[in-house]
């Protein structure tokens, strides 16, 4: 994270998408880019994950070598980069360069459930890791302690919210259960806040309809045509070699009805409301 902080010089017209893990990142990295790119005949996401489309900072600066041509992906303007470290913990640089971010919220139940799958899967790639599954209770024990990569996720999560708040212009945020509940409308918003107004011109066949453009990005980036795609069936991530089929799990809303116990919900609930009290968000 250092080199991350020290090394990466931002550009004004960067997009840095920003999230906690397992919030939906890579639907997130889908749509930006379909949006901004959706003239492009070759649909570059059907041969590359999102995430090889839009690197991860943390990932890139965290590599041995730190691969700086993965952060350029041929594009010298707008580029859409990613990175999970919360907004206090970015460099002055980074906060400072006038970018506009976009962040990706989640309800924390669906979080957690979503990275102890990840987590399970992950840790069953390295041979000298246990092969028991993590437990629930460790993992809501964990999660209430805000003991998490990346985390405590409310204060992540408030620091982007409040940034929003502060300069609407320069941050957009987003909660997954809205996108799931009203995607069109939230694609408009994140277009509109991207610069990019869907005319005769942005889509590739010459249809007028913005009601067309829209579903197009939606489809384009839709949990059901990623999952089915050749690369994220059998591909691997560039770095960290994670298979890219765990990042497309089940892609619903309140999942975690299938796996936390009324206790363990109801202790998540307690806290949500008391982190995230007074100050107008609710997750
Ligand atoms: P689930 O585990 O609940 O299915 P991240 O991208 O931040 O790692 O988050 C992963 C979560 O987003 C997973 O949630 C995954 O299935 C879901 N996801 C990935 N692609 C998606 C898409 N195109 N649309 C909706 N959800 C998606």
């Amino acid at each position: 994270m250092a080199a991350f902080r020290s090394e990466f010089q931002p550009r004004s017209d960067d997009i840095p998408l920003t999230s906690f893990p397992k919030t939906g990142a890579t639907w997130l990295m889908a749509l930006c880019h379909n949006i901004l790119h959706l003239e492009e005949d070759d649909n570059i996401l059907t041969k590359m994950k999102p995430h090889d489309v839009v690197p991860a900072l943390d990932v890139v600066y965290l590599a041995d070598q730190v691969q700086h041509a993965l952060l350029d992906s041929g594009r010298t303007t707008g580029r859409l980069l990613h990175t999970h470290l919360p907004y206090s913990c970015l460099s002055e640089a980074v906060r400072n360069s006038g970018c506009k971010f976009v962040h990706l919220a989640r309800n924390p139940k669906d979080m957690l459930v979503s990275m102890w799958h990840f987590y399970n899967k992950i840790v069953k790639l390295n041979p000298t890791m246990p092969s028991a599954s993590f437990p629930m209770e460790g993992a809501v024990e964990s999660f209430c302690s805000g003991v998490l990569p990346f985390g405590p996720f409310y204060e992540h999560v408030v620091g982007y919210w409040e940034e929003s708040k502060k300069r609407p212009d320069k941050v957009l945020f987003l909660k997954y259960e809205e996108l799931r509940r009203d995607p069109k409308e939230q694609v408009r918003k994140l277009a509109s806040f991207l610069g990019k107004l869907f005319s005769t011109t942005t889509a590739a066949d010459g249809d007028d309809d913005d009601e067309v453009v829209v579903e197009k990005v939606l489809w384009r980036s839709s949990f059901g045509r990623l999952k089915e795609l050749e690369v994220n069936k059998n591909g691997v991530l560039e770095i960290g070699k994670v298979p890219n089929v765990h990042f497309f799990r089940k892609g619903t809303v309140r999942d975690w009805n299938n796996y936390l116990t009324p206790q363990m919900a109801e202790r998540i609930d307690q806290l949500t409301q008391l982190k995230l009290q007074g100050i107008g968000l609710s997750l």
